[in-house]
């Protein structure tokens, strides 16, 4: 069988070339044009610009050709259109393109389809006439039971950087602007309103802050979502530490600081610690209980939206001289400029975008088919042959669509190619395809025994069978309550698997040993009792419209894998960093992250504990050889070559993965990446690949100095295709 790669698509490079980006600066010609405009605006159309005046805009000013801005979610495909009072419109042509979840994004390690990802998302908001996609969103995986995994990138900070700034660059070439989220240690979800976030200055620096900086300084973001939960005790969104003295100072951020909807808690604390925009989502107009029209539909005059904490209460604090002008007007500023910036205003060429076209569907494509990982592969019974005369296709999740479910990062797909519809695309009618329900997802969780035996009897008479199961998004609270998965709001209970699947897979495993294990959803589930028996594992995630032909393709090797975890996979909960040595959730309303930095496979591999698929791990039908390994320091910053070769019969993608650990008297991690390169490879063919580290990645953070410190003594650089398959280990002083 004759594989094809994963290259891109010539075309869809050159739609979406890369271009150069300056670092968050002013220009004087637009700081001149926006003063002129703020000296015109009266002191009340200053505060309707600073708050939402409907559930996806901020005020504009019509008299001086001020718009207002449209937002919409993010972070993988433009939400349907609300209503100003959050209705779903009706009868809209809202049904766009779905690309797979941020953490298939991050699976592909490849930062350039990140803009193309950004591309597409900026391009089709740009269409629907939107003026911001609220995404990426880069929180740390610190747990795998987080309902919104499936929306982030990394456990890691560089991984998540580097596909965030890719993004970023891409929303924002198409003049809209992106908006990264949440900021800042807005890592579990059930208590996010609320739960008050402590953890060291390390910690922060060092893990949980970098995606941020690095969406700031490298991808010159627009505007960053300040988060729900608190920070030290103070509110994420109006947190003076985080927000004046990290983003606005060191990091010199000149864009806007918007709330997430409903953040605000408090107008003086928004006024004076950095918030810009305070969205919200009122609960009386969610209920429909507060209208912003009058019966006839002409407008109200005084709108739910002046009650809000930066709205009518910061107009009195001012009129009354209780909060100097300047206040306001560094945030209209901060508005202004990302107009200017996306070419809202002060320009005529700004791009129209394109909705629903081929070119965005095959991102769609190679981003999940780049993304899907190969966990286990035992005696290559993958790919399978195309001559095979019959599969049974088994569960629930073979044959659902996923777009509209997880909450706010819902998308109305234009279509969905399920698991089963992509087998029986790419087969046509040369296989019998039998399908077999297997599970049934409910609130109830249970086996069903009769769904069972129809399952063990298909996979009994087919050649192959084919499982698909994990997680599935269970978002409608009042169905779920709190068994609600992968969605927003709600943190999964565990990480046993759904439904009793566990029942399941034992059954059709004992009944046909050559069965494939395909698991959808947001993260990893306890594989413990049957991972033993099942010969070939599958990571499909929620791999977007095209995600059905993906894992066809994958399974039957017209595409070789390349994806690899973003994530540990653990093998059971109480293995997990976050759960083991600190807190999920906390006590009386105050997480304490006393895993410190030790996150993913920082803690995995300086603490000896074997997860069930390591961090970058993921399997290609074809093997790499890693070879002539140089490192040398050049200025201070190393710079790594090796030679890579694909010696296998088929071509493939290898993800080189640069590891080090760090020079210093400090307790560091074994291992933390900070470089790495996807190579594309034919069969036989080898390339030189260069890679550099700059000496400021080699750092750690003091927390007695307050600084970042560059210790003395040698850099253990480590070479490899996983966190725990190392090829190659040097030392070098630097
Ligand atoms: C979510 C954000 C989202 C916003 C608007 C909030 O509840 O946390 O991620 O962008 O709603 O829908």
């Amino acid at each position: 069988m004759k594989l094809k790669t994963v290259f891109f698509v010539a075309v869809i490079s050159t739609v979406f070339a890369v271009p150069s980006f300056s670092q968050q600066k002013e220009n004087p010609q637009i700081e001149k044009k926006i003063k002129t405009l703020i000296n015109q605006m009266t002191l009340e159309e200053k505060i309707g610009i600073i708050h939402a005046s409907s559930s996806f805009t901020s005020g504009g000013v019509p008299r001086l050709g001020i718009p207002e801005l449209v937002m919409s979610d993010g972070p993988h495909g433009v939400r349907p259109e609300h209503g100003r009072d959050w209705v779903l419109d009706k009868g809209v042509d809202d049904a766009g393109t779905y690309l797979p979840t941020g953490i298939n994004l991050a699976s592909t390690w490849n930062p350039k389809l990140g803009y193309q990802y950004g591309a597409v998302l900026g391009s089709e908001a740009r269409y629907r006439g939107k003026d911001m996609i609220l995404g990426p969103g880069v929180n740390i995986i610190r747990s795998p039971l987080n309902g919104r995994n499936f929306e982030y990138l990394s456990e890691d900070p560089f991984l998540a950087s580097q596909m965030a700034v890719g993004y970023i660059k891409g929303v924002q070439n198409q003049g809209v602007s992106a908006c990264v989220k949440h900021f800042a240690a807005n890592n579990e979800e059930a208590d996010r309103n609320t739960v008050d976030v402590r953890m060291s200055e390390r910690a922060l620096r060092e893990i949980y802050l970098p995606a941020f900086k690095a969406a700031v300084k490298q991808g010159n973001v627009y505007a960053v979502m300040g988060s729900y939960n608190k920070f030290r005790g103070q509110f994420a969104t109006h947190n003076d530490y985080l927000v004046n003295k990290i983003l606005k100072g060191e990091w010199g951020f000149k864009g806007i600081l918007l709330s997430d909807w409903g953040a605000v808690h408090n107008t003086k604390q928004a006024l004076y610690n950095g918030t810009d925009l305070e969205m919200g989502t009122d609960l009386r107009l969610m209920n429909n209980s507060v209208s912003q029209s009058d019966a006839s539909g002409k407008a109200l005059s005084k709108s739910i939206y002046d009650q809000f904490f930066m709205a009518d209460s910061a107009l009195n604090l001012i009129k009354e001289g209780k909060v100097p002008i300047a206040v306001i007007d560094e945030k209209v500023t901060r508005i202004l400029r990302l107009m200017f910036d996306i070419k809202m205003i002060g320009s005529n060429d700004r791009p129209v975008g394109v909705y629903n076209s081929p070119e965005h569907q095959q991102v769609a494509l190679k981003v999940a088919e780049e993304g899907i990982v190969l966990l286990k592969n035992n005696q290559n019974l993958l790919p399978l042959n195309k001559s095979i005369k019959s599969i049974a296709v088994i569960g629930e999740n073979a044959a659902r669509e996923n777009a509209m479910g997880g909450g706010s990062s819902q998308v109305k797909a234009k279509y969905e190619i399920t698991p089963l519809q992509g087998l029986k695309n790419l087969l046509g009618t040369n296989t019998n395809i039998t399908y077999a329900r297997g599970y049934k997802i409910d609130k109830k969780q249970k086996a069903d025994d009769e769904l069972i035996a129809e399952a063990v009897k298909a996979a009994k008479n087919a050649d192959v069978a084919i499982v698909y199961c994990g997680w599935t998004h269970g978002y409608d609270y009042n169905q779920w309550g709190d068994n609600a998965f992968d969605a927003e709001g709600v943190d999964k209970p565990n990480m046993n698997m759904p439904f009793e699947q566990d029942k399941l897979l034992t059954a059709v495993l004992a009944a046909n040993p050559k069965t494939i294990i395909v698991l959808m959803g947001g993260g990893p589930v306890d594989m413990s009792k049957w991972i033993n028996q099942a010969p070939a594992i599958i990571q499909g995630w929620y791999p977007g419209m095209e995600g059905g032909n993906a894992l066809a393709k994958i399974i039957f090797g017209d595409v070789n894998p390349s994806g690899k975890l973003p994530m540990t996979f653990p093998k059971v909960l109480e293995d997990v960093p976050a759960h083991k040595l600190g807190e999920f959730h906390g006590t009386n309303g105050i997480v304490n992250y006393k895993d410190d930095i030790f996150v993913g496979y920082r803690y995995y591999e300086t603490f000896n504990v074997k997860p069930q698929f390591a961090f970058g791990h993921g399997l290609s039908y074809t093997n790499f050889n890693y070879d002539d390994a140089r490192i040398k320091a050049k200025g201070g910053n190393l710079e790594i070559k090796v030679k890579i070769k694909n010696t296998g019969k088929v071509d493939g993608a290898e993800v080189v993965q640069v590891y080090v650990k760090k020079p210093g008297t400090i307790k560091l991690p074994n291992e933390e990446l900070k470089s790495f390169e996807k190579v594309f490879l034919k069969a036989g063919e080898s390339k030189k690949i260069v890679l550099e580290i700059p000496k400021e990645d080699l750092r750690y953070y003091d927390e007695d100095k307050k600084a970042w410190i560059l210790g003395a003594g040698k850099v253990n650089v480590m070479i490899g295709n996983a966190s725990d398959d190392i090829k190659i280990k040097k030392e070098i002083e630097l």
